[in-house]
């Protein structure tokens, strides 16, 4: 029996050149003047010409605000706020990773509600909604475009503040697979790592529920045939649609049944050290997917047979290690190196484990790992990733 689950997604638009008709798209949901959050590289790669020559083609002015850090922090989202009262803008667009589309997210909403952002960590803390807004992936791995999450970092705190409410879910996700394809080599690693990570850790969450689990599968058959295919060569377009539309349905699926203790683990990783999102998940996903095994070895076979194993004759657990193997042959073969090789230093890594642990344990996260993990655990698979 299944007890009653939410399934949460945006309006959404997926195919090559569908960020084309973004000024469209805005112009059709009331925009008269478009705040652009994006990175400015994504200017000198010309991703965001023809989006930008979609708005000037609907007469649509727009204000830019492209001077992001490499993560969402509590200051360029207050120094976004003000931007965005000052230009009169009515609408937002997220155009890049991670890191504008959350930036935005927190915009947004703080753009009609009282106080600050850190006043609404945690779950459905946001009173009400805030300005509309359009979310174009540049990478394929966040799946920020379809989620009703945002994570911002209180860089006084060092902390990786998560928040969820149904009012951070973009109006509207375009979804382009042409934009990736001048993602360099490791962006394509990393993030397409984290997409992965996103589909194993929903399908064996404990808020898992059918229309997750038929997003998760589908997700890893995509991502694991094809992520090699793109990183190999940036310019296969069948690649690189698939790696995308992996990501889309991997971020659907942890959008709904969240993610687990590869996720909790990995955000303090980021906070402290200032490690990108999707290479953090990546040095844990191995170790972290081996000590849970044995905690859903039925789920974790059907995720060996997703990702291309041949588990026939095999039992539940030894499936489950075969994937684990699998998953671990990958992370090699994207060339993602450990934590020490990041340039982490050693003593100072394992001073700040223990506040690094008490934050995995606070996201809540780590709960719905099919196997809870205790600290002393959750250090043994810290000590493995570095
Ligand atoms: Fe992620």
């Amino acid at each position: 029996m299944v007890s009653p689950r939410t399934f949460r997604m945006p309006v959404s638009i997926f195919g090559h050149g569908s960020s084309d008709n973004a000024g469209a798209e805005l112009k059709a949901l009331g925009a008269k003047k478009v705040f652009i959050v994006t990175d400015e590289v994504l200017w000198k790669m010309g991703t965001l010409t023809k989006i930008a020559a979609s708005l000037n083609a609907e007469k649509l002015e727009f204000q830019v605000f492209d001077k992001l850090p490499t993560e969402p922090t509590v200051e360029f989202v207050e120094e976004g706020i003000r931007l965005l009262k000052e230009s009169g803008c009515n609408i937002i667009l997220a155009v890049g990773g991670g890191t504008p589309i959350d930036t935005a997210k927190a915009i947004s909403v703080m753009a009609r509600n009282p106080g600050k952002i850190q006043d609404y960590i945690g779950a459905n803390k946001i009173p009400g909604p805030g300005l509309p807004l359009v979310a174009i992936p540049a990478t394929a791995g966040t799946g920020s475009e379809v989620t009703i999450f945002t994570i911002i970092t209180n860089t006084k705190t060092s902390v990786k503040m998560l928040i969820s409410s149904p009012y951070l879910m973009p109006t509207l996700a375009i979804v382009d697979p042409l934009l990736t394809v001048s993602m360099p080599l490791g962006l394509t690693a990393a993030t397409g790592l984290d997409a992965l990570t996103h589909a194993i850790e929903a399908y064996v969450s404990r808020k898992a529920q059918p229309m997750t689990d038929i997003l998760s599968l589908s997700a890893m058959r995509l991502l694991s045939a094809n992520l090699p295919l793109a990183w190999a060569d940036g310019k296969n377009l069948e690649a690189r649609e698939k790696t995308m539309l992996g990501s889309y349905q991997a971020g659907l699926a942890f959008g709904n049944a969240s993610v687990a203790l590869v996720h909790g683990m990995s955000r303090p990783i980021g906070a402290c050290f200032h490690v990108a999102h999707g290479m953090s998940n990546a040095v844990l996903l191995g170790p972290v997917m081996e000590f849970s095994l044995s905690g859903n070895p039925g789920r974790y076979a059907e995720i060996a047979a997703a990702i291309g194993e041949n588990v026939a004759g095999l039992d539940d657990m030894a499936a489950a290690e075969a994937g684990a193997r699998a998953v671990r042959r990958l992370i090699k073969y994207l060339e993602i190196p450990r934590l020490r090789d990041l340039g982490i230093e050693k003593t100072r890594f394992f001073e700040l484990m223990p506040e690094m642990i008490d934050a995995a344990i606070a996201s809540g996260s780590p709960d719905n790992n099919p196997r809870i993990a205790t600290r002393e655990e959750m250090a043994g698979i810290y000590r493995q990733a570095y």
